[in-house]
């Protein structure tokens, strides 16, 4: 028997400069922390309204409005609603999400980890499901069934930035070294005109 992996899917990759990078690995670490469920985020979730951030924020829209082009998604442009930081201590680990209220999402590697981002989505095969359903388990019982789910685990790299639809369920495995994982992510909305007023599907949306 052969097993055929078919119909693959895109995501983004862009990478940044170097002072880009060392710039907002300086910045990053220099940011207060809270609890975030089993993982840690930076108290500022509005990185994209701290000057700080300016030049890596101009940066990451450069790329949105790219990936915008590319899927061609019909509106004038597109804008950061919310943006954040990442810290993984040891032992820390992100659960399966999705980011609701956005379009596209991203996730800006700072540090070098073989961690990377676990993305998932259901298996054609879970159309017929005689399993209990693996909805809420924790991380590494979700990703046991390689039948119902299809995961792929895109490899991590400071300097890199992965723009995906935010409706693309993610995660992050556990960081098992002492090492401290830090990354920041992202939320955009589609703006100014959207669609089609000729077809009546317009939308005039501005975002603050
Ligand atoms: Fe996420």
């Amino acid at each position: 028997m052969k097993k055929l992996q078919i119909l693959p899917q895109t995501i983004f990759e862009f990478h940044c400069t170097p002072s880009l990078l060392e710039n907002a690995q300086r910045n990053v670490e220099n940011l207060s922390w809270e609890p975030n469920l089993y993982t840690q985020r930076s108290q500022d979730i509005y990185l994209n309204k701290n000057h700080l951030f300016d030049d890596l924020h101009k940066w990451f829209h450069e790329c949105l409005v790219r990936v915008k082009r590319s899927v061609e998604y019909e509106a004038t442009d597109v804008k950061i609603t919310q943006s954040w930081a990442n810290r993984a201590d040891q032992g820390n680990w992100h659960q399966p999400h999705k980011h609701p209220n956005s379009i596209f999402s991203g996730i800006f590697y700072l540090t070098n980890s073989d961690i990377g981002t676990t993305f998932i989505l259901p298996s054609i095969w879970q159309t017929y499901d005689s399993k209990d359903g693996k909805v809420g388990q924790p991380f590494e019982n979700f990703l046991d069934d390689s039948i119902s789910l299809v995961e792929h685990v895109v490899k991590e790299e400071a300097g890199k930035l992965l723009i995906f639809p935010s409706i693309l369920e993610h995660g992050v495995r556990p960081n098992q070294s002492n090492m401290v994982r830090y990354t920041m992510s992202f939320n955009s909305f589609l703006c100014g005109d959207i669609g089609s007023f000729g077809n009546l599907s317009g939308l005039s949306l501005d975002i603050k």
